[in-house]
């Protein structure tokens, strides 16, 4: 059974163990540093028939995903608040990778039971999604972040989320993700495949930076990559929705409907902060510099600029 409603989410959730949930160890797929249990369903991702009128939703972790889904919800739903509440985020955008402890189903079998039109999460680089999609002309969302509030709010994540494996400490933390030793691999990879493709498909490119410097304007953009007219005060009210403060008291978008032995929010709010520039009140001015680096090396020449501070 696919959980399409918080009721049935509910039944499900009551049913899973605390002795389920155990960390796991990445696992290589095509390269690419994965949880293990992603792995599982690799096969049957691959041969994935994606519909015409899929909706992806593209992100490296922690690059505003959340947000994104709940953008996409409002703009679907006309700004209906009630209709948004239906049930948590994971369940209205199901996360086709994600292979949780039983007896919740999988991503793939979600988004398998659900009606369309689907709209869908991965954190796949793009070399990773289902083949389908393309072949069907879907259209996709990406979100990319700047990486040092990515690296940031990813330590923070992995701590509280006991569905990934372990980065260790801040120091270590920090090697693994300029390696891109940490689950579904490297940013720079990341970020670079996508912005490759999007102009090979119909991929609309929205940077975090840019939300939060002007949030009405990329609702605008994208609702017209969606085809969706929405009158102004629709826009006002996705807006208002959509804000940090709404979202962090909005049970259907802060991950609180999650029990505390899968994401224990007394180690780190899901909604932490939301904000462009929190890397400074982390990164050593020696981490800094090793970081400014790596980056220059990694992203030397290429067309795509970030933000670290608006
Ligand atoms: P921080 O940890 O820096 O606070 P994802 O959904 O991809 O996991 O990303 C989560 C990050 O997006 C978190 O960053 C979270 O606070 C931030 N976020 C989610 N909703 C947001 C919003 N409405 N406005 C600003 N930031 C938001």
């Amino acid at each position: 059974m696919s959980p399409q409603t918080m009721a049935s989410f509910q039944e499900l959730m009551k049913e899973l163990k605390v002795e389920a949930v155990k960390r796991p160890d990445l696992q290589l797929v095509q390269g690419v540093p994965l949880p293990s249990p992603s792995c599982e369903t690799w096969d049957q991702l691959c041969s994935f028939q994606a519909r015409p009128d899929d909706l992806l939703i593209a992100t490296y972790p922690k690059a505003g995903t959340t947000w994104m889904q709940e953008i996409i919800d409002m703009i679907h739903n006309n700004a209906n608040l009630e209709k948004c509440r239906r049930a948590p985020t994971y369940v209205r955008v199901p996360f086709i990778e994600l292979v949780p402890p039983k007896p919740i189903p999988s991503g793939l079998t979600q988004v398998q039971e659900m009606p369309s039109p689907r709209t869908i999460k991965t954190h796949f680089p793009f070399q990773l999604v289902p083949k389908s999609f393309w072949e069907q002309k879907c259209k996709a969302v990406y979100v990319a972040r700047n990486a040092k509030d990515v690296l940031v709010s990813y330590y923070y994540f992995i701590k509280m989320n006991h569905g990934l494996p372990t980065s260790g400490t801040w120091e270590e933390h920090f090697d693994a993700f300029l390696t891109g030793n940490v689950a579904w691999g490297s940013w720079f990879d990341h970020v670079k495949g996508w912005w490759e493709a999007k102009d090979k498909h119909q991929i609309l490119y929205i940077f975090f930076e840019d939300l939060k410097e002007d949030l009405k304007r990329e609702i605008k953009k994208v609702a017209e990559f969606l085809e969706k007219d929405l009158k102004e005060e629709v826009i006002n009210k996705i807006a208002l929705h959509t804000s940090f403060d709404m979202m962090k008291d909005n049970p259907m978008a802060n991950y609180t409907t999650l029990p505390s032995f899968i994401f224990d929010q007394s180690v780190s709010p899901f909604m932490r902060k939301g904000s462009v520039g929190d890397w400074k009140n982390h990164f050593t001015v020696a981490q800094n510099e090793t970081f400014d680096e790596v980056y220059a090396l990694k992203m030397a020449g290429g067309p795509l600029k970030f933000r670290t501070e608006l």
